[in-house]
Parts: C-alpha cells; structure tokens; sequence
C-alpha cells in the first residue's frame, strides 16, 4: 500500500517526506485555506513546492463544478509539474471531466467518494485514483471500511484498474484496516502516520535495553 500525507502544511510534508516512506501527497480547498494559500498564483506556486519536495503524486482539486471550468483548472494545473493529479468531485460534470482528462492523458484522483455505485462510475471513466472517505462515513453512523471491502471485491471481479485510495483518515487503527481491506494508497494526516510507531512495550523493552548497554560499559 502506498502512503501519501493529507495536508497542505510544507512543515508537515517535509516531516513525512523525512521518514523515507512517503509516496505522494493529497489536498483539497480545506486544507489550502488552513494554510492561508490565497489567489490563483499562489495556489499554483505552493503546488509547484510541493511537487518539488516529495517524488511522487500530488493530488490537486478543482474548485469548479461544470465541465468547461473542471477541464480548464484542470489543464492548468496539470501543466505545473508531471506528478500533479487532477482532483475531480464525484458529481455528474466531474465524472464526464475525468472521462476527458483520461482521453487526453491527464491524470484524475475523483473525490467525494461514499458509495460502491460512484466507484463503479468512476473507474468507468477512466479515474486513476479513487478517494472513499472513510472517517466522514464512520463519523455518519455507517462503516468506512466496509465500502473500501466492497469496492476492492467490485474492482478485482471487474478488472477495473483505478486505484482504491483510502481518505478522510482519522487513526492509526484506519490505515491499518485500509491495508487490510486491499486498498492501494492511503492519504493520511501526519499524526496518524506517526501514531503507526508507537507501542508502549517497545518504549519499555528499549528502555531496558538502554539501562543494561550501560552495564556492557567499560
Ligand atoms: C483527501 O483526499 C480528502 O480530501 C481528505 O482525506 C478528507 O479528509 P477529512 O474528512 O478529514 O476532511
């Protein structure tokens, strides 16, 4: 399974990045604004920073919703460096977007993704990413996880070849069941990426092991 980060933080990204196991990173017009990125330029730029600090894709959302503003920002943008990803909404003109973009070799991560049906309509047109947001479904009462099962089971009976990229990651315990579920990337705040290291027994076996090296001391 691939690891992109889900931030627009530099600070962030170059922590992850640091780690060695970083292979791509993920954004939408929530996390640009955390950031204060502010105007057309300035987006453009950060997205240009980014790409240039992590070897591997780079996910960047339209802000439009018909198709003549979806294929223009999305030309735009794929146009600042080969790892952009054009990130396209799940709605009727985005899925006829991503049709476009996969026609004209621009590659598409479609979004909002909560159901098994717009899985299957996405991988349709041709999506090389598709991003299931699973902690927004747990947050609604229903089972993240068990869309991520059923579109893997769709996908690999279809031979469809859009890769399942698992989103709106809350834990630790989530990558872990998105590994589990056969899903092919997961975007994931840096607190959850981090929080994969930490087992109280090894805190305390290392810390014994440090106590007895003294020992082995001359
Ligand atoms: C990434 O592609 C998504 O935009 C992101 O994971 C959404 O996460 P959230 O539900 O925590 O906002």
């Amino acid at each position: 399974m691939k690891f992109f980060i889900d931030t627009a933080n530099l600070a962030q990204i170059a922590e992850a990045n640091d780690l060695g196991i970083l292979d791509g990173v993920t954004t939408n017009p929530s996390l640009m604004a955390k950031e204060g990125i502010k105007g057309t330029d300035a987006i453009m730029n950060h997205y240009k920073t980014i790409c240039e600090m992590v070897d591997g894709d780079v996910s960047a959302e339209v802000f439009g919703t018909d198709f003549d503003s979806i294929i223009a920002e999305g030309q735009k943008l794929a146009a600042i460096h080969p790892n952009i990803v054009v990130k396209v909404p799940m709605i009727k003109a985005g899925v006829k977007a991503i049709k476009w973009f996969t026609e004209n070799n621009i590659r598409t991560n479609c979004t909002l993704v909560f159901s098994a049906g717009q899985a299957i309509l996405a991988a349709k047109a041709g999506a090389t990413y598709l991003s299931p947001f699973l902690g927004r479904i747990d947050d609604s009462g229903w089972d993240g996880m068990m869309l991520i099962e059923q579109i893997r089971a769709i996908y690999d009976i279809q031979g469809y070849q859009t890769e399942i990229l698992a989103a709106s990651i809350r834990s630790p315990n989530h990558i872990i069941s998105a590994a589990e579920a056969g899903a092919d990337v997961c975007t994931c705040p840096l607190d959850s990426i981090l929080g994969l290291l930490k087992h109280p027994l090894t805190d305390i076996g290392l810390a014994k092991f440090l106590e007895d090296a003294k020992k082995t001391e001359l």
